[in-house]
């Protein structure tokens, strides 16, 4: 039986999760995709690092990711890098050449997924990014897929866990939102520079992505108006607690009259609202259309294992239709809404 190729581009917390549960479930694997996955090769910034815990042949690893893309011997790229370059580069070359795309990388796909979908067109390959947003949720597929039969008329997220465990923090214990991001940094949560969360970069990025799956659009982070969460105060908290609300970093987008609109912004919601018992880091998407009604998607948005859980989901995929020689239907194909600019009705 052929095996299924991969090149692994990026090992870091992500890609060596990937490595890990490719190794263990490795028979489950074979069976559900219906051949046996195979590493061709893992992409890293530096050789020579101790990766010696992972279990996987030390020859695997190279520094030449455009190289191992282009190896005739790799059907499918997983890139868990992030960032718009190099990865934009290498990602084109593989699904030109139909090789098929997993990818993890928000940043690029909101800032330009426009030509990743048209390189994926160009060469038949499938381009799927499940781990993108909201990490283990299984989101994007029920958008592209199981609700596709449906008119999808709104998305509200929390689809930032930094954020959301900041103001969680704010609203149980009364603290400022500096001493909640003190402790967001001490437990783990937020990163040194915390900017692309706080500022709503990170959510603008994933609500792009949510945006254009739920309208059939292209929408990029440039479009989504954008609002963080550095002027909440602990003043603020207590007066949306008075009014039975709790503050929450939203990401809402909404298709109105033929438009779409997109936006990223703290908001009040009453307590009541499904949104509101989401705490700590987790994520969570409520999505509204016209006959399935009101959906709710939870769990843990970030983290290696279960943004590594999306990742191996979308394996799963690619192998199957590559072995059906099949592809999935090409957001490229579909039409494009006008953007409503904020504070147009
Ligand atoms: N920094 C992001 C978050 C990680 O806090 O949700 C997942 O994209």
């Amino acid at each position: 039986m052929k095996s299924l190729r991969l090149a692994l581009l990026g090992c870091g917390t992500v890609g060596s999760e990937v490595v890990r549960l490719l190794h263990e479930q490795a028979s489950d694997l074979t069976a559900r995709i219906g051949a046996p996955v195979e590493l061709a090769g893992i992409a890293v910034r530096r050789s020579g690092r101790d990766r010696g815990d992972l279990p996987v042949d030390p020859a695997l690893f190279t520094t030449d990711a455009l190289g191992l893309v282009k190896r005739d011997d790799v059907d499918v790229v997983v890139e868990v890098v992030g960032g718009i370059e190099p990865a934009r580069t290498w990602l084109v070359e593989a699904l030109k050449r139909g090789k098929s795309v997993v990818t993890a990388n928000k940043a690029l796909l909101a800032e330009d997924g426009g030509t990743l979908h048209d390189a994926a067109t160009e060469g038949g390959a499938d381009l799927y990014y499940e781990a993108s947003v909201a990490g283990a949720i299984p989101l994007l597929r029920p958008l592209r897929e199981s609700l596709h039969g449906d008119r999808i008329t709104r998305v509200t997220g929390i689809v930032n866990g930094t954020t959301n465990f900041i103001l969680s923090a704010m609203d149980a214990t009364g603290a400022g939102f500096t001493e909640a991001l003190e402790e967001a940094t001490a437990l783990g949560y937020a990163e040194a520079d915390p900017t692309a969360d706080v500022e709503g970069f990170d959510a603008a990025a994933k609500a792009a992505i949510l945006a254009s799956l739920a309208f059939h659009s292209r929408v990029s982070a440039a479009d989504v108006y954008r609002e963080g969460i550095t002027e909440v105060t602990a003043a603020d908290v207590a007066s949306a607690k008075e009014m039975g609300c709790t503050i929450k970093l939203l990401c809402i987008a909404s298709q109105i009259a033929g438009s779409v609109s997109v936006r990223v912004h703290p908001a009040m919601i009453p307590r009541s609202h499904p949104l509101a018992s989401v705490g700590d880091a987790f994520n969570a998407v409520f999505v509204e259309a016209e006959a399935a009604g009101q959906l709710m998607f939870y769990g843990r948005g970030a983290g290696g294992a279960p943004t590594a859980s999306a990742v191996l989901g979308d394996i799963v995929a690619v192998g199957r239709n590559r072995l059906a020689g099949v592809r999935a239907a090409s957001e490229s194909a579909y039409a494009d809404l006008p953007i409503r600019p904020m504070g147009e009705a």
